[in-house]
């Protein structure tokens, strides 16, 4: 079963033909990164706009890439929550107009659910039941996947997300948007152990998180440096910090494990491509006997191919839409 999918939750617009959920045919991504990285953060219109002007390009060259027409593809996979309004609208009402020209089914994903599925296009053997961190710019959660498409939240943040968390600190030691991957790489030259940092729990809720304080602790400690004329090693710093938050995904993430008794340990969304989070989670689960499973680099920030993956279970399971499909800006996982 070959399926189209379509992703523009943030900012990229991307489509991908994905086989049986689980081969990429084809997979493109067309990033604006370098435009909202002069605001230092994502602008929405702008967003929306390019989009726009992006999605009939992007996905043409998709079918073109697999090799296809749409009378070779069974169904249409769109992600419709959440993400920035304006922005979904765009991939929503497009697979709409393709799914009314063609006569395809539309399948409405779930973006995260779909960043968790982007571990079915790398690791055949992986299926459901499993615990799944997932650690976006905008969503830090632990995830109980029961099955494909039965999905619960068992622990969250309270404030940042791990991705913001890393980005706010990033730009406040003067690393470009998103800085996530600037504080990772630097992070790997520096001493971890050069700044002691705090580690925040949230009380009677060990699967919760909350960053907002660590950052505040970080952005605090380099403007005190800045007034009183001190150098920081932003090397070291940066190394610290993301210790720091790895700590904390670490330690929640595997209190559940023990508390559930989940055996197989997922990871997804853009922070999954942090270095020492792959790594720590991959020891810890040797240590404790665990399975460990993360998605390739290409498939951690946002593409179709995962739209793909996670649409043809939903699919299967009977989630379709009618034409009027709307986007959401805010959905839990659950309701997916
Ligand atoms: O999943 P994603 O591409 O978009 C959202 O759905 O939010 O995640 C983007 C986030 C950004 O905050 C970015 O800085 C972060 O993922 N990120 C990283 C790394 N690569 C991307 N954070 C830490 N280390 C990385 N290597
Ligand atoms: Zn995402």
């Amino acid at each position: 079963m070959k399926i189209l999918g379509i992703e523009s939750s943030c900012d990229e617009t991307a489509a991908a033909v994905v086989e049986d959920g689980r081969h990429v045919l084809s997979n493109v991504v067309a990033t604006q990164v370098e435009e909202h990285k002069l605001y230092g953060g994502v602008v929405p219109e702008i967003a929306s706009r390019r989009h726009s002007e992006a999605i009939v390009g992007v996905v043409r060259q998709a079918m073109e890439d697999a090799h296809v027409g749409y009378s070779d593809l069974d169904a249409i996979a769109v992600t419709y929550a959440p993400g920035l309004i304006g922005a979904l609208l765009v991939g929503v009402n497009f697979a709409k107009g393709l799914s009314f020209s063609t006569g395809l089914p539309l399948v409405p994903v779930h973006h995260l659910r779909s960043h968790i599925a982007a571990n079915y296009l790398t690791n055949p053997e992986l299926k459901p039941p499993f615990l799944c961190l997932v650690v976006s710019g905008g969503h830090t959660h632990i995830v109980n996947v029961e099955s494909y498409t039965k999905l619960s939240v068992i622990g969250q943040t309270r404030d940042d997300a791990a991705g913001e968390a890393f980005d706010k600190a990033a730009r406040a030691m003067g690393m470009p948007y998103p800085g996530g991957i600037h504080l990772d790489k630097l992070a790997e030259s520096g001493d971890e152990k050069a700044f002691r940092l705090p580690h925040p729990s949230v009380e009677g809720a060990p699967y919760d998180f909350s960053f907002s304080g660590l950052k505040t602790f970080v952005i605090n400690l380099l403007h005190n440096a800045d007034q009183k004329g001190e150098v920081v090693s932003t090397a070291d710093l940066a190394a610290s910090y993301r210790k720091a938050v790895v700590d904390c995904l670490v330690r929640n993430v595997m209190k559940a494990a023990d508390d559930t008794g989940a055996q197989t340990i997922v990871i997804a969304g853009g922070v999954s491509a942090n270095r020492l989070l792959r790594r720590r989670l991959e020891q810890e689960c040797e240590r404790t006997g665990r399975r460990f499973f993360r998605p390739e680099l290409c498939y951690c920030g946002d593409n179709a191919a995962m739209v793909g993956a996670q649409g043809y279970y939903e699919f299967q399971s009977g989630h379709v839409a009618g034409l009027d499909l709307n986007a959401c800006a805010q959905m839990d996982i659950q309701e997916g």
